[in-house]
Formats: structure tokens, sequence, C-alpha cells
């Protein structure tokens, strides 16, 4: 069962046929495979290649396959072919008898990989930006629901007032970024390989244009070499996937910090978490643990893309088969990360009150102090200084910054006044120069 043999004098070592098989991984774009010979067959009767008899014959048989396939009825035998490519035109020519020979006049299965792995890219995409809009509208949501103050942290420490809103804001801008890539990526990628043969095109006078259109190519692709050869647009959209992972991890860093005892900001809702075979109190945060254990594999599939391709001579090389182990996993990672994170949020409780007591002890007003004295004429170095004396007093006292009392404050500095407590209020920084924007959320 396979699409060559006519020059070979002896069967392939049954290792190497095992080896050479792509058809596992290949078979998840079955539906490519087919809507592309659809195209090329259709295209073949169009330009009088085939008679549209012919054309229409072999159109309707890969029609009754593709549906048989989607409904279950026909199954793939993983064993019995090569790769997806010879299951399509070998069941076709089991069905309709020797017309199936005829699909595959006027191309290669370069081109043919190439229009399917662009086609099935562009679908994967495509989910992946819907998929990017519900995790954004889950962060947004979330942050309105809960107008809460809570402590900003640099280096993991206590740092200055935000809100959960605006903290969760960030998040969203790097996801609209992600969207950005992914959108970029389908775009540069939206060129037709088909009709560029196996390397140096075809003496039958196809016509691209209509490949092109059937298949909703914005334009067939200028050079048949470069169109059997690239693969850029998988490691364009593989590297997506590591930023997107890369900012589900660190997302899910902050929530694993965040449902600790330590911190207690949230409690991720049971449904995902696990408990402990042998600790009967425990509850982990195994979803977001996994998200980011996630990003490391994502972020090994882009390595592996473009380990693969750095030293190929042009043009196709078999090397380039194994793709789909990078890609396929990496875009069903990117399914699955971004699913779990969206429910994950829209499940979990915000805790108020424990994010409100964090703020207090963290001398989180220091900086509005500062900020106080320079609008009462002192340098900003000077201030700063004042204020670090203030805090190291504060922090032998073992009180917040805001139980001082007017005479203390005054022993520190002669500009400050009575109006310094209301100015020290954790809320009031945020009604003053562009802090307003944090009350905005994102
Ligand atoms: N089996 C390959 C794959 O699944 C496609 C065949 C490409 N061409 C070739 N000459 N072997 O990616």
């Amino acid at each position: 069962m396979k699409l060559w043999g006519g020059r070979f004098n002896k069967e392939e070592d049954l290792l190497m046929k095992t080896f050479d098989n792509s058809l596992p991984l290949g078979k998840r774009y079955y539906e490519e495979d087919i809507i592309g010979s659809i195209a090329h067959a259709q295209m073949l009767g169009e330009a009088g290649i085939l008679t549209t008899q012919e054309s229409r014959k072999i159109v309707s048989g890969l029609e009754s396959i593709l549906k048989e396939l989607q409904s279950g009825e026909l199954v793939i035998d993983e064993e019995a072919f090569e790769d997806i490519h010879s299951f399509t035109e070998l069941t076709l020519t089991q069905r309709i008898g020797e017309l199936g020979k005829k699909l595959h006049t006027a191309r290669s299965r370069n081109d043919q990989v190439a229009v399917d792995t662009k086609l099935y890219c562009r679908k994967r995409g495509l989910h992946f930006i819907e998929l990017l809009e519900q995790l954004i509208a889950a962060l947004q949501e979330k942050g309105a629901a809960n107008p809460v103050l809570m402590p900003g942290y640099t280096h993991l420490q206590r740092a200055q007032v935000v809100t959960f809103q605006y903290h969760l804001g960030a998040y969203v801008e790097m996801f609209k970024r992600d969207r950005a890539r992914v959108e970029n990526a389908l775009a540069i990628m939206d060129e037709n390989p088909l009709g560029a043969g196996a390397l140096a095109g075809t003496t039958h006078p196809i016509d691209r244009e209509i490949t092109t259109d059937y298949l909703h190519f914005r334009t067939p692709s200028a050079n048949f070499m470069d169109a059997v050869s690239d693969r850029d647009y998988i490691i364009e959209l593989l590297s997506a996937c590591s930023l997107i992972a890369v900012h589900l991890s660190r997302l899910s860093e902050e929530l694993i910090l965040w449902c600790s005892q330590e911190f207690k900001f949230i409690t991720i809702d049971d449904a995902y978490a696990t408990g402990s075979s042998m600790m009967p109190q425990k509850k982990n945060p195994d979803a977001a643990e996994l998200v980011r254990g996630h990003a490391g594999l994502a972020i090994g599939s882009l390595v592996s893309m473009l380990t693969i391709m750095k030293g190929l001579p042009l043009t196709y090389n078999k090397d380039m088969q194994l793709d789909k182990e990078a890609f396929i996993s990496a875009f069903d990672r990117t399914d699955q990360t971004l699913t779990i994170m969206q429910r994950m949020l829209v499940t979990l409780k915000v805790h108020p009150e424990k994010m409100q007591q964090a703020m207090k002890d963290g001398f989180l007003n220091a900086t509005d102090l500062a900020d106080y004295l320079v609008k009462k004429g002192v340098a900003f170095r000077d201030a700063h200084d004042i204020v670090g004396c203030i805090v190291l007093y504060c922090e032998e006292k073992q009180c917040s910054i805001e139980e001082l009392s007017l005479e203390t404050f005054q022993q520190y500095s002669e500009h400050i006044d009575e109006d310094i407590f209301e100015y020290l209020e954790y809320e009031s920084s945020l009604n003053q120069g562009n802090k307003r924007e944090i009350r905005g959320g994102s």
C-alpha cells in the first residue's frame, strides 16, 4: 500500500517501515489533506488536465472519504499506509478504481504536505485567537468583579499599592500582544504552496489561482523551491505559542503563590486542585503547576523545530517530516493550557481582607511620603533618605508609618504637617498623578 516502488528490487526493512511512518501524527490533519486534494482535483478539471467528469468523480470520492472519517465510520489504519497522503490517494483508488490514480497528476507530496500543514496551522491559529479572547475576557471580568487594593511587588517584596484589577490588567496586555502575534503569523503564512510540485513546478498547464481561491489563500507562493522548503510559519506559530506559555506560566506562578498559606489572597476552586495521598489536609494547585510545567515543553518544541531546520539544504528533506512531533504537541498544549487557565480564573475566589492586610504590613505608602515631602519643597533624594530613616524607626517600633504621631514625623522633617495623615491613606495615592490610571483597571 504505497505510492512508489517501481525502481526498487527489495522491500523496506520492517524497522525502516515504522521508522519512516508518519501516519500516527499525520492523520491529525486528514481534513486538510482531503480538502487540499479536492481543491487540486477541481483545478485539474477546470484547467482541462482531467475531464470534468473525471474531476467530479474524484471530488465526490474524496468527499465521501472525508464524511466517513468525520463520522467515525471509516478509521485510518496507521500501519497500512506510509503517510496521510498515501492513505488519501490509495483509499480513493480502492473506492473509485483506476481513476483514483490520476489524482496526483501535477502534484508532489512535497507541495501537498506543505499545503496541508499550512491549512492545519491556520485552523489551529484561528482557534488560539478565540481562546485568547476568552482568557482576556475572564481576566477583565475577574478584575472588575473584585475592585480591591493589594500590594504590588518587585523582587517579590511588597512595593507599592495597586489594585487586583490592575495586576490582572498587566496579563490582559500580554495576551493581547500574543493574539497580535498569532494574527501576524497567520497573515505572513497566507500564501498557497500547492502547484510547486516537488520543487520545480510541473509541465502541466495548472492554474494556481483556482486552488488559491478554493483554499482561501491571499496569493500563490512566489518561488516553488521556497514553497516546499518553508516551515517558517510553523516556527512563528510555535514562537507565539511559547510566549503564550511563558505568560501563562508567570500567571500560574502567581496563582500558586497567592493560594499558599503564606499569602492566602485567593482560593483555587476544588475542580482545579488535587489532594495528597498521605497528608489529609492538603489541597494542591495542580492545574496551575501543570500549566507552568507545560511551558517548558512548549519552549522545547520551538527549539526542536528551529534546530531541525537550521542545517537543511533546499528543498525538501525527510527531516522535515518530524515537524509534526513538535507542532502538534505544542498546539495541543496551547489549547489545553489556555482553556484550563480561563476556567481556573473564572472559578477562583478572591480574599480582599488578606490583600488589604498585606498592604498595611509592607510600608507601601513610603514612596508616597517621599512624594509628599517633594511637594513641600524637599529634593527627592533628601526626601528618600528621610523616609528611609522613618521606615527604620517604624521597624524598630513595629508599627506602620501612618501610626506615627505628628511630633515624631516632625523630628524627621519640619515640612510635615497635619495633612500628612490623609495623604498616607492607602487609597489616596491612587487619586493622584498618573496613578489614577491604576483605578481605571486596564
Ligand atoms: N511523509 C511526509 C510527511 O508526512 C510527506 C512526504 C514528503 N515527500 C517525500 N518525498 N517523502 O510529512
